[in-house]
């Protein structure tokens, strides 16, 4: 895992050489001389930790400029630990940082031993706090962060997330449709030093091609017809905050190229520009394809994928999650009952006994929709097996009567015949069905087909 990062503020060259040399192999060490340049590397890497030396040259004569960083320093970030180096003597300055919030202080000349002590202390109180943050944010309810999951492999889903939230490291999340790809990434979001930075989510496969680029991108006034004026794309709004792209495997190829020297470099391009800009964000991917099987085909390049790639989170398809079925059940009716004002009360037992036996093909998502559409219907007290659609299949070709809905039933057969046929893959289900890849995302939005698992479809 990535090393603490500790930022060390001190106008004299020698000091931070010294008390680098001394902490570099327990932390990622940023030095700074002066309120600039610290706030320059607070603000990328808003760092845990920060030995601030109240006394800076810039200002001979007293330590405001070190009061003032100190507070910006708090402002930015108040979850930030900051341990004060003041002068012999000093007593009154080392106690009016403890009031406006330092961490803790210490008297010239630095004892590396003792200061590498405070500074462990300090990161185990920032550790608690930031525990505790998150124990209060799911005082409501048993799940994590929205979350529900009790099933081991769950709780090694939330274990991992726990552990990535707190690095930049890019994260491919991997799963079947409706496993909770993109609540996953939020979670990481969240809970990651960028939290209260910007979230912004882009599916791949849903904008047509040839505004994917302008819309990942932006692009400058008089790119292409139509262009009016600049526009930032989704990558630059996402700055100092997450960028999540989803269905990742659609991306086309030109564009994987594009991505990938943005990941490299952190700079980008606006479409028409000429000018570069640097961006700093956090890339969360998801997908539900099998990009092992998209990389032999040459369909998605393999060093875009080890880029994104760096930590790999599988979630497991809900038909493996166990008692996680029910649990999950249970907690859509009391919340649609409670939506819809209905007073159903719970699952008749054959409905108890068919929820963990479906396979759940589009699970999560599947078993939201069904419920709500049970509660919706339901006329007992109690949702039956066959309020929920589940068990006997129905004796007729066509359930529905009106032309409308045999329409939309044929339609949602073929769909999923062809998404079948070609593992799940949009654009060429398209292609067959003859309309284009957007086209084809309304419909199925429409009627609520998911994508299949194109590993096991
Ligand atoms: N473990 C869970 N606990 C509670 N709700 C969940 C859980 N997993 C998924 N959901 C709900 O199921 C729905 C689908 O989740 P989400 O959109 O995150 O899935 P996805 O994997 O991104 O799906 P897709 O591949 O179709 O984009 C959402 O409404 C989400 O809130
Ligand atoms: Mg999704």
């Amino acid at each position: 895992m990535d090393k603490i990062r500790l930022l060390i503020v001190d106008d004299v060259e020698d000091i931070r050489t010294q008390m680098k040399w001394a902490l570099a192999e327990e932390y990622e060490v940023f030095e700074a001389e002066n309120f600039s340049s610290a706030m320059e590397l607070f603000e990328t890497h808003r760092m845990p930790l920060v030995t601030l030396d109240l006394g800076l040259t810039s200002d001979p004569n007293g330590v405001e400029e070190g009061f003032r960083l100190l507070a910006e320093i708090l402002r930015f970030q108040p979850e930030t630990k900051v341990v004060v180096i003041t002068g012999q003597g000093e007593r009154e300055h080392a106690l009016r940082a403890i009031g406006v919030g330092a961490y803790d202080f210490f008297h010239k000349p630095i004892q590396l031993e003792e200061l590498n002590v405070v500074l462990r202390r300090a990161h185990h109180v920032y550790d608690l706090e930031r525990e505790n943050r998150e124990l209060q944010r799911n005082a409501s309810g048993d799940s994590f962060e929205g979350i529900v999951g009790f099933c081991p492999s769950m709780q090694d889903v939330f274990r991992a997330v726990r552990r990535v939230a707190d690095t930049d490291a890019p994260v491919l999340i991997s799963g079947e449709s409706g496993t909770g790809k993109e609540l996953v990434a939020r979670a990481i979001h969240r809970l990651s030093e960028r939290g209260t930075g910007p979230f912004v989510a882009i599916n791949c496969g849903a904008i047509p091609e040839n505004l994917l680029e302008s819309e990942l991108f932006g692009h400058e006034k008089g790119a292409f017809t139509g262009a009016h004026a600049r526009r930032a794309g989704r990558i630059e709004s996402a700055h100092r905050g997450t960028l999540f792209l989803d269905e990742v495997g659609e991306l086309p190829v030109a564009l994987q190229v594009k991505l990938l020297r943005f990941l490299q470099e952190h700079r980008l391009e606006r479409v028409g520009g000429r000018q570069e800009i640097g961006v700093d964000v956090r890339v969360i991917a998801a997908t539900n394809a099998d990009l092992d099987r998209e990389m032999r085909e040459q369909r998605f390049r393999e060093d875009l994928f080890y880029r994104l790639a760096v930590v790999r989170l599988a979630l497991p398809p809900l038909r493996d999650r166990g008692e996680d079925v029910t649990v999950l059940a249970k907690i859509f009716l009391e919340r649609f009952a409670a939506e819809n004002k209905k007073t159903v009360s719970g699952f008749a037992t054959d409905a108890l006994e068919a929820l963990p036996s479906h396979g759940w093909p589009g699970n999560v998502r599947e078993l939201e929709n069904r419920v709500k559409r049970a509660i919706i219907m339901a006329e007992g007290r109690k949702l039956t097996a066959a309020d929920l659609e589940l068990g006997s299949a129905p004796a007729d070709r066509f359930r529905s009567s009106t032309l409308k809905e045999a329409r939309e039933e044929l339609e949602r057969d073929l769909i999923r015949k062809t998404l079948r046929k070609h593992n799940g893959n949009m654009t060429r289900t398209a292609a067959e069905l003859q309309v284009s890849r957007p086209t084809l995302y309304e419909l199925m939005e429409k009627l609520g087909i998911r994508k299949p698992d194109r590993a096991t479809a």
